[in-house]
């Protein structure tokens, strides 16, 4: 019983039951197994998404956003632009209390590198509907080799909860033929 001390003081020193001594070894071997399949997987599971990681200053990474957004800037809606970067160019977007920014416009067939970090706090970028999930913090700037292959509207959400306008924190990448 455990709640009775062991009549042995040392009892750590007592020989161990050989089918204690099984699980230990099964476990360990467990553990390694999902060491080794947890870089396999990046592999052959196909899911992981391979990006390129920077370090970079919140402050930096607004700057080079706007930069970008001013450059291509189309439109704007409701006061968030709708930038429009040739094909093949350098991508931008932020993440910030509480939105994803600026409005992307891309081509669909053509390849990007998409930048992409937050300002303040650590989000979830998720795009819908073809949930594709990141981890966004700040200090670290991602690039994805991105190509869109389908046509149409796709909605970012935050799914890292960042505080009490996270249910608002949405943003949209429009992909046109
Ligand atoms: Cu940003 Cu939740």
């Amino acid at each position: 019983m455990a709640i009775t001390p062991p009549e042995n003081r040392l009892w750590w020193n007592e020989p161990i039951e050989r089918v204690e001594i099984g699980w230990i070894v099964v476990a360990f071997l467990w553990g390694l197994f999902m060491f080794f399949f947890m870089i396999a997987w990046h592999f052959i599971g196909g899911q992981n998404l391979s990006t390129e990681t920077y370090r970079v200053t919140p402050a930096a990474y607004e700057e080079k956003v706007a930069a970008f957004a001013e450059k291509y800037q189309v439109d704007d809606e409701m006061g968030v632009p709708i930038v429009r970067p040739p094909a093949g160019e350098d991508v931008y977007l932020l993440g910030r209390l509480w939105e994803w920014w600026p409005i992307l416009e891309l081509k669909k067939g053509q390849s990007y590198r998409f930048h992409l970090s937050s300002v303040d706090w650590q989000h979830g970028f998720s795009l819908q509907p073809v949930n594709i999930n990141i981890s966004v913090h700040p200090g670290y700037e991602q690039i994805i080799n991105f190509t869109p292959t389908e046509a149409g509207e796709y909605g970012i959400a935050c799914n890292e909860y960042c505080g009490i306008g996270h249910h608002l924190m949405t943003g949209r990448i429009r992909v046109v033929e």
